[in-house]
């Protein structure tokens, strides 16, 4: 019985009523004669000698709290205003959880930050663009695969108006408006016509490096690359560059990083070789250089573009691309503490 009062009891602050006629239901409920409190009285009788006392108690405090909370409702009904008295306003209202950066925010601002460090500045252009920035300055030819439907998004009805599908576009949004010196990295998301797996999404993030200035060598470019590779995998990183072939780059260069994840010893990461891909580079063509407004005979650069998903990869182990774009918070959680 003394849990069946405590019940009743708790449930008091939180009656409510809304007008008259409420108000006299809950009379007749708790209050009247044939009301609960008097109910309660009846069972009195029953309660055994020992327990009368505290029963006793309890049946007169909880007929205080209805008659005080009855008088109170009627007040409240009279004057109109709402009842706060039961609120305390110091009280988290919920958990306050702080959110984490998404992973591949973070490891972008990491590159950003080296390269400022590098005298790089931050430049970025359009996501939807036309068809010549994105191909036709970066020099490549009509027939050129890339351009083909299977890689790139188009819109139907405006066959010039296509979504980047690298930031290489970047390069000519910045030559078209700026003479060198340039010295610029270029973050952003891109578009590509791939079906969606573990290992290929149709959009994904890359940053793009570009340096135009008079006298820039292939070594300036290496010595760059290897920088930002030991700052942003550790002192002891190696890289290699292997001969490659990209439109708006001669010669071209793709960089590989000793593995980070089996210290180069093989893993299914590295395959088996100790080195894992991360970046495409080489020295601007002066074919595309004059495309964009620039004096070849002047002037020449380097440029490099990565994967920003493949380096989150190498530095947290993700495997799966798609988890990138799913916003789980239990994926999202453990980055918690790496910003
Ligand atoms: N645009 C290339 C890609 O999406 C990456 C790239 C390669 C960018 C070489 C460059 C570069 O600037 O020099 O695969």
């Amino acid at each position: 019985m003394i849990e069946k009062i405590k019940q009743i009891l708790a449930e008091v602050p939180a009656l409510s009523v809304e007008n008259e006629a409420q108000l006299e239901e809950l009379r007749l409920k708790y209050l009247s004669k044939k009301g609960l409190v008097n109910q309660l009285m009846a069972d009195f009788r029953n309660v055994a000698a020992d327990q009368k006392r505290e029963v006793g108690m309890r049946i007169n405090e909880l007929k205080d709290a209805l008659q005080n909370r009855f008088k109170d409702l009627k007040a409240q009904l009279a004057t109109g205003e709402e009842d706060h008295s039961g609120l305390d306003l110091t009280r988290t209202p919920y958990p306050i959880s702080l959110g984490t950066r998404h992973p591949l925010s973070i490891v972008t601002k990491e590159i950003i930050d080296i390269f400022s460090r590098l005298g790089f500045s931050l430049a970025d252009g359009p996501e939807v663009e036309d068809d010549w920035h994105v191909f036709g300055s970066m020099n490549f030819a009509d027939d050129h695969p890339a351009r083909d439907m299977q890689d790139t998004f188009f819109i139907e009805s405006h066959p010039d108006v296509i979504l980047r599908t690298h930031t290489s576009s970047v390069q000519s949004r910045v030559m078209e408006t700026t003479q060198p010196p340039i010295r610029v990295i270029c973050p952003g998301r891109v578009y590509r016509n791939e079906a969606i797996s573990a290992r290929a999404h149709c959009f994904f993030h890359q940053v793009e490096g570009l340096y135009i200035d008079k006298d820039v060598s292939f070594t300036d470019l290496k010595q760059v690359l290897l920088t930002f590779a030991r700052e942003m995998f550790g002192a002891d990183t190696r890289i290699r560059l292997r001969p490659s072939y990209f439109p708006f780059t001669e010669p071209s260069a793709e960089m590989d990083i000793s593995c980070n994840i089996c210290g180069d010893k093989g893993c299914s990461f590295c395959k088996h070789t100790g080195w894992v891909e991360i970046l495409g580079c080489g020295m601007v063509d002066p074919a595309v250089l004059e495309a964009n407004g620039i004096d070849s005979s002047v002037y020449k650069g380097y440029a490099f573009g990565m994967g920003v998903e493949r380096i989150t990869n190498l530095k947290y182990q993700v495997k799966d691309l798609r988890m990138f774009s799913e916003n789980d918070i239990r994926f999202l959680d453990q980055f918690m503490a790496a910003h």
